[in-house]
Formats: C-alpha cells, structure tokens, sequence
C-alpha cells in the first residue's frame, strides 16, 4: 500500500476537522481509516475488510469497481479538466448531460437543469430559485419555506435554517427568518401519539394545512420535504403523503420542493422518489449518486411548468445571480454521463427493491430477537434500526452500547452508519442477495453485544 501505516494513524484526526463529530472525541477515538475499496468492500489500514452498507454516504450506488465512471473522469481530465459555466460558455459534458437528464426526468416532468457541487448546494440553489420564481410573477411576499421535522436538507445556511433536527440548528443560531417545520411522518414518535402511517399522513397534511392558514399562503413560497426521509432516521412516509402535499401545494400557489439528494437515481426501488408516489414535484435536488460518488456534483431538476416561467421573462427578475465555481463542472459532468447507463444496464432500481425487501425482512426478524431494537423502518434500500435502552419507554439507547454494536458490526465484516440511536444501512444499490444475509449476521452480532 502506498502509505505509511505508522504515520496515518500517528496523525489521524489530529489536524482535520471531521464533519458532524466532536474533534475531541475524534482524537480520543480516531475514525477508521479506509484505504482501498473494490465492489462493495472496503480496507481500512491494518488490512481488515468490511462490506459498506452505508454505501460510501449513500451514494457509491454502483459499488467502488465501476470501470466506466473511473474512466469518463479520467478521459475528460485529459480533454479539458475545468471551463466556467457562467455567462458566454459551456462545456460539452455538459450541454450532453443537460440533455440526458432531460430525458431521465421526463416521467417526472422537470426537463431543464441548474448544476451544482453537491446536495447542500442543490438546495441551496433549489430556495433561492423559489423565492426568485415568485418574485418573476409578482408574488414579492412568497418568501417562507416550510418542511418537515426530522427532515435532512444540508448545511448551508439556508438548508439548515429548513432542517428538521435540533443538532444541525442550534450551534449555528440564529438562522434564514421565515422557515418553519412541521410535525414528521414519523409514526414510532409524533406529538398525535398516532401509530397507524395513513392516518398519520393525514394529520400532517392537516398540519401543513394549518400552518400555511396561519402563516398566509401569499408568503409562502415553497414546501420541500424528502419522498423517503434519510439522514433523519429512515422515515418512509404513507405513500398518501406527498399526493396529498402536492395538492395543498397546488390549491395555494406554493411549489414543491423534493429533495432527491439520495432518493433520485433508484435507492429507493423507483427512479425517484416522486415517481415513487406519483407526484411531480416543481424542483428536485438531486447529487451524490449522479456521479457514483466519485465527483462532486449536483442538480437541481427544475419542472417545465416552472422554467416557463424563468424563460418567457423579459425583466431584470428572471436572471438568475446564483451559481458556483464549480457548477457544471465538466469532469463531473462527464462522470454522470457515465452512471446513467450503467444504472440502466445494471438495473439498479430493481436490484434497490427486491434487497431492500430482503433487508427489511431480515431487520424485522432481528427486531423479534433483540430487545434493543425499537422500530424498524425501510423502503428500497434504505434502511434503519432505532435502539432503545427500553421498548416500553422508548428512551433512547445509550451512547456506549450503540458503539458496541457498531465495533462489534465491524469485526464482523460490515461498515454500518451510526446516527444517534439509529443505525442506518444505504449499500450499494448493486449488493447481492448473499451481501444482505452477511449485512444480516453482522447486525444480530451487532445487537446480541449491546
Ligand atoms: C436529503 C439530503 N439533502 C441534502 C443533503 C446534503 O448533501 P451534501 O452533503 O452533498 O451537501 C443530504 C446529504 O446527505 C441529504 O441526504
């Protein structure tokens, strides 16, 4: 290998931050350090291997050994490594990917496309592109954003100022004014006490109903939630949801908003997550997956009914002022060029659905052995255990005994993402049958050391 093993470990997390850590418990507790990965498993540095079901961050969805993609980058860093998309000039990995994902998107209705470098910046562009469509049409007021508790939407500032989950709020304080949540899908807790998904969906319906009443449709200008909620604990919502969402969107002027940062491109068993419940939606953030995780990118796939509105403008208010650096990147670009056919040919959506079954199946089992598991959730290949010190009380499992299962998972041979009480499980979408059993046997070893 490459490197020197001693001076790795001798320095790991001395000089480097770590996203969504404590820097000082990361030096007491260095992170594992990860050096080589082929197909679905990953070396770390002593040489010992695991099976990554947490799919790199949910988006390796072709595994680590896709030849195709690692050549399209190469090739294009050899053509041209950069050019800007701003004003006056474009890039041909580009305009053909524009043009691809018009085509992906069809079913979903969004055929134009602002790129970006990742899920925070596509909806960051997504909340800016809202507010600036309204203000087009004269809707100046339509500024508010509302969005579901529990829900993931990045951390740039706008993103975080929509997230449903205190941790990625309260350090940065204060944030946007005018964004506010409404109660989760999310039937293991919620302020009804209602158990049963359906009825559960209708009460947030009734919420967001409520809080647009409150707030004055006029100024509001988009709702936004994820089809499958993700980092926010794996939360599926009844698939009366986001058709009832769309419609009370529809009835007062508001657009919706899917973040797709992990649903779009098959993780959870459909193309997206809107096609998944038959809604489609007027913006949808998409990233991660579009390049296998190999380069950073997004896309914010923008509805026709919505560019209409952009392109037939002839003021000064549909000019977009937002864009980055690295939007459209060409190496980027040409590696999604590269992932759309190969999750065509791999059939990777299928492949979501029928191991995503399997996985579930499997956790529910594992939910009847082991105490410790509060509630099992999934849809496609998404999935997440809620450990609890305590079924009755629900109280949340303690910090140790989840590093256990975590540790114990590991020598087992399975990388496993823990979040809070959850362990989350997002493989790649191109795991075997036999790769969930191993995810599985890792897991009941995983729970019996708690
Ligand atoms: C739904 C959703 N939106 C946005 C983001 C932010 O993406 P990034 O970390 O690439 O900025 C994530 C990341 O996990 C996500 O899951």
């Amino acid at each position: 290998m490459p490197f020197d093993s001693n001076f790795l470990k001798e320095n790991n997390a001395k000089f480097q931050w770590h996203p969504m850590a404590h820097p000082a418990e990361m030096q007491a507790n260095p992170p594992k350090i990860i050096c080589e990965a082929e197909g679905v498993t990953l070396t770390d540095v002593d040489g010992h291997k695991t099976l990554d079901s947490v799919g790199g961050l949910w988006n390796v969805n072709l595994g680590y050994s896709c030849e195709p993609v690692k050549k399209a980058i190469a090739d294009q860093l050899a053509t041209l490594p950069y050019y800007s998309a701003f004003r006056g000039t474009a890039t041909a990995p580009a305009i053909e990917l524009s043009h691809a994902l018009k085509e992906w998107f069809a079913p979903d209705g969004l055929g134009r496309a602002f790129f970006t470098s990742g899920g925070s910046d596509s909806v960051e562009s997504a909340l800016r592109l809202a507010r600036q469509y309204h203000k087009i049409r004269g809707d100046r007021d339509r500024t508010k954003f509302i969005s579901l508790k529990k829900g993931y939407h990045g951390t740039h500032f706008g993103g975080a100022s929509i997230n449903g989950n205190a941790n990625f709020r309260r350090n940065y304080e204060p944030l946007l004014p005018g964004c506010f949540q409404i109660a989760s899908p999310y039937p293991y807790r919620n302020p009804f006490n209602e158990t049963d998904p359906a009825k559960l969906a209708e009460l947030v319906a009734a919420s967001l109903e409520d809080e647009i009443g409150f707030q004055g449709a006029d100024t509001i200008a988009a709702f936004i939630m994820e089809p499958v909620l993700g980092a926010g604990g794996v939360i599926p919502p009844h698939e009366t949801l986001m058709p009832k969402v769309r419609e009370i969107c529809d009835r007062h002027g508001i657009l919706l908003i899917a973040d797709e940062v992990i649903t779009a491109f098959g993780r959870t068993g459909a193309w997206s997550g809107s096609r998944l419940w038959g809604v489609q939606p007027d913006m949808m953030c998409t990233a991660k997956a579009i390049t296998n995780g190999y380069y950073p990118f997004g896309a914010v796939m923008i509805h026709d009914k919505v560019a209409e509105v952009f392109e037939s403008d002839r003021s000064s208010f549909g000019a977009i002022g937002h864009g980055y650096t690295y939007s459209a990147h060409p190496v980027g670009a040409a590696a999604a060029l590269a992932c759309l056919p190969e999750m065509v040919r791999l059939k990777v959506n299928e492949n979501a659905a029928a191991r995503g079954q399997e996985l579930l199946d499997g956790l529910k089992a594992l939910y009847q052995k082991h105490e410790v598991v509060g509630d099992v959730r999934g849809k496609g290949l998404m999935c997440a255990l809620e450990l609890v010190d305590d079924r009755a009380s629900k109280k949340p499992i303690d910090k140790s005994r989840i590093g256990r299962v975590f540790e114990t998972m590991y020598e087992a041979g399975v990388m496993v993402r823990i979040s809070g009480p959850n362990m989350i499980f997002s493989p790649p979408l191109v795991i075997t049958a036999e790769d969930v059993q191993t995810i599985l046997q890792a897991t009941d070893a995983g729970l019996a050391a708690a």
